[in-house]
């Protein structure tokens, strides 16, 4: 028999594109692949990338540049593109990296196995189309047990065009995937293992697929998983605050098994500033909902994303998302330096200096890293639930996430990863919570 193959694979971005990799790499496992931690002994390597910010593409150009002396001490070693920049770019990636044997879009990554057949007779391989068949039916299926903790992906694309985001033009129309499918593979996930499931999509609270009866919408689907012995945790992101409807907002406070914990970008928190985006809710509205989610469940740990600098943000605009983050009160941020991407409405806009982008960063950051550190200290002397994941640096030591997602280690905790505790919160580090069993 021989050694399986080695496949080494490189994820940039959200939290879908780990997902994606995973993916990749079952349905490169029927092909006799193995997944490898360390580049230089791999086979294959695949880069998954992301186009959201910045020179995405420039980024995965040198990148390629770096496994040049890769491919010299190997020539047998084949070299891939996925992702985003992949959908993005397509062939112009073969033609500017001879090195690049194949590209595949984040659509029709389930070809995958044929493409490497391709590849192996010494061809290119270049695939990006928006395929008719779902590329979650036609993966291999695999029985391997997983860790406590998985992404289920139960949507993808957007509809919602706004006016600095690539995600509508690189992951296509919005489509949610059958509720029917979702609940039978989060039944395997928990068989195999798995405790903690979060549903992902870029806008994952527009979600409306096919259920047992009828269309399901996030709510109810997170209803329907909640009945699936063993799995004891469901967390979804991200969210739009304009399809935060009823159903989900109530299941914040009627769903034990929903964490309290929720991304809910808002970008800017000047009224012209999201028009001007596209966004098409006002700061009002959203601190309306943040008020009633919190009615719903009172711990609710807020999390967002920010832009700074976007095209004609005034400092009165800039000033008044400070005061929506100081009314919020957030105990996670992402913030952003707003990055002009070809093709969308605001890239051909006046853009602000690179100077003002940079201070208005360092302010908000400043801010919101107050109120993380300030959500921290405020769990400890409190008791939470935490999944336990793996052994900590030091010995005895077990690591694992909060209901709040917080990092917790616990000292001298005898216990395997999956198991689920109430942890007394002793003290607050820099990235994480210090506790002991309760
Ligand atoms: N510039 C800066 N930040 C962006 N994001 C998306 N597009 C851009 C852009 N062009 C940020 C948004 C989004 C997150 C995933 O990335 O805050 O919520
Ligand atoms: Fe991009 Fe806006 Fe869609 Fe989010 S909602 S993926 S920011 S277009």
């Amino acid at each position: 028999m021989t050694a399986p193959r080695k496949l080494f694979i490189k994820t940039y971005g959200c939290q879908m594109n780990v997902y994606d990799s995973e993916r990749m790499a079952e349905a490169l496992g029927a092909s006799g692949y193995v997944t490898t931690e360390r580049p230089e002994e791999a086979d294959m390597i695949l880069l998954n990338t992301c186009h959201i910010r910045e020179k995405a593409s420039e980024k995965v150009f040198s990148e390629l540049g770096r496994l040049k002396p890769l491919k010299a001490a190997n020539p047998d070693l084949k070299i891939g593109v996925a992702g985003c920049v992949a959908q993005a770019e397509g062939a112009e990636i073969l033609r500017r990296a001879p090195l690049v044997d194949l590209v595949v879009g984040p659509q029709t990554y389930h070809r995958l196995p044929a493409m490497e057949a391709e590849i192996r007779k010494g061809n290119r391989a270049l695939d990006t189309d928006f395929p008719t068949e779902d590329k979650f039916d036609n993966l291999p299926k695999t029985r391997a047990k997983r860790g406590p903790t998985a992404f289920l992906t139960v949507q993808e694309g957007c509809d919602k065009f706004c006016a600095f985001c690539v995600v509508p033009y690189t992951r296509g129309a919005e489509v949610s995937r059958p509720a029917t499918r979702l609940l039978a593979e989060a039944r395997d996930l928990a068989d195999r293992g798995v405790r903690e499931i979060t549903l992902l999509g870029q806008n994952v609270n527009a979600y409306h697929g096919a259920g047992p009866d009828g269309d399901w919408s996030l709510a109810r689907l997170i209803r329907g998983l909640a009945r699936i012995d063993g799995l004891a945790r469901i967390r979804y992101t991200t969210s739009h605050p304009n399809d935060m409807t009823d159903d989900l907002i109530e299941a914040h406070g009627l769903e034990p098994k929903l964490m309290p914990y929720l991304h809910l970008p808002v970008q800017s928190g000047s009224d012209r500033i999201l028009k001007a985006m596209n966004r098409k809710h006002t700061a009002d509205q959203y601190l309306g909902l943040i008020d009633r989610l919190r009615a719903a469940r009172p711990d609710l740990l807020l999390s967002g994303d920010f832009i700074v600098g976007f095209p004609g943000e005034s400092d009165a605009d800039f000033e008044a998302t400070m005061d929506l983050v100081r009314a919020v009160g957030y105990g996670q941020a992402y913030s952003f330096k707003y990055s002009a991407r070809p093709g969308t409405p605001a890239a051909d806009r006046p853009q602000l200096s690179a100077a003002v982008l940079d201070e208005r960063l360092q302010r908000l950051q400043a801010l919101l890293s107050e109120q993380q550190r300030a959500a921290q200290e405020a769990m400890v002397g409190h008791e939470v639930g935490v999944l336990f994941e793996k052994p900590g640096r030091m010995p005895g030591q077990m690591v694992g996430k909060s209901d709040h997602l917080h990092a917790v280690h616990v000292a001298g905790a005898d216990l395997q990863p999956g198991a689920i505790r109430r942890v007394r919160i002793t003290g607050s580090a820099s990235h994480s919570l210090a506790g002991a069993l309760a």
